[in-house]
């Protein structure tokens, strides 16, 4: 396995990335593969954000509507024991410990950029799993063509759950195909460490061509099926959230323009920097969209 981001950066750095690179440090502020010469040929070499940015700017409603909801909200919830279930169309149905799906000798780290539809960006080294590794080994079954995804609903420890902000579970949902690329992980942590429950923790998906509602966060179900799930938002707002939700700067939310986005942590003239077709990542998952037309199928 190749040296992590955290196996070469000190704790105490990587919280305040500013600070150390003004500190005259910037041979070790490189990705952890250049100095490992071990690239993961799916992460970026962007630099990631800081693990204070990644932890205190969120989107989990299940805690609130507000970026600093769920840091301050989301300790309260008990990660331990979880199980996640998967069904559905498999040979090996059940309930599945985190460890098992997700086992530490198998942890990879990726660093991804993720966009989210709201027009901000982050860059998050992820510590995870493929999903297609786990769906192989409960089996999928020949006629299963979609994936569903639920989190958890426990309105005691999820406050969010409480209000009718969005029609609790949240839930999400894959093409096979798209489940099964590479590219597509269960993410356990970030930074080398146990995921923070404010990004989903103990376990949660994360596909980076895809605007961030895709990678549904503290998941407790996966099921197999033949028909296309329908995801939490798309069918709060149709017109505005598609199935697909390939990250796309050619097809404007019906509110704002995709075309740029803000990279949390550039600062005040940071500035704003062009949106990707498919998140940047287009030469590995173009093929799936081949004959699509995605105004369409957004
Ligand atoms: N998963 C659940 N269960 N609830 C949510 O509100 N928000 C999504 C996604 N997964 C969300 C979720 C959105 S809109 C984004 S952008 C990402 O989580 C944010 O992930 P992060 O907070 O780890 O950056």
């Amino acid at each position: 396995m190749p040296l992590r981001w955290s196996d070469v950066t000190p704790k105490k750095d990587y919280l305040n990335r500013r600070a150390f690179i003004a500190a005259g440090a910037a041979a070790l502020a490189a990705p952890a593969w250049a100095l490992t010469g071990k690239p993961s040929p799916y992460s970026t070499d962007q630099t990631p954000n800081t693990l204070e940015e990644i932890t205190n700017y969120n989107n989990f409603y299940e805690f609130g509507m507000d970026k600093t909801d769920p840091a301050r909200r989301a300790g309260a919830l008990d990660t331990d024991p979880w199980s996640v279930e998967i069904g559905g169309m498999v040979d090996r149905p059940g309930s599945y410990a985190v460890d098992d799906l997700a086992p530490a000798n198998a942890l990879e780290e990726r660093i991804y950029r993720l966009r989210c539809v709201e027009a901000w960006s982050m860059v998050i080294p992820w510590i995870g799993v493929p999903l297609a590794g786990v769906l192989d080994r409960a089996g999928v079954q020949p006629g299963a063509k979609f994936v569903a995804f639920e989190t958890l609903h426990r309105p005691e420890q999820m406050p969010g759950q409480n209000r009718p902000i969005l029609d609790w579970p949240y839930k999400e949902g894959l093409r096979l195909d798209e489940a099964m690329h590479p590219l597509t992980i269960l993410a356990t942590g970030l930074y080398g460490e146990a995921l923070p429950n404010q990004n989903g923790a103990p376990i949660r998906l994360v596909v980076p061509w895809k605007y961030g509602f895709k990678s549904i966060k503290s998941i407790v179900r996966i099921t197999l099926t033949d028909r296309q799930p329908v995801s939490t938002w798309q069918a709060m707002q149709p017109r505005e959230y598609g199935f697909y939700a390939n990250v796309n700067p050619q097809v404007d939310h019906p509110r704002w323009s995709q075309a740029t986005e803000r990279r949390i942590g550039a600062g005040l003239f940071g500035g704003r920097e062009e949106t990707l077709m498919f998140n940047g990542y287009g030469d590995q998952v173009a093929r799936l969209y081949a004959g699509m037309d995605l105004a369409k199928d957004y």
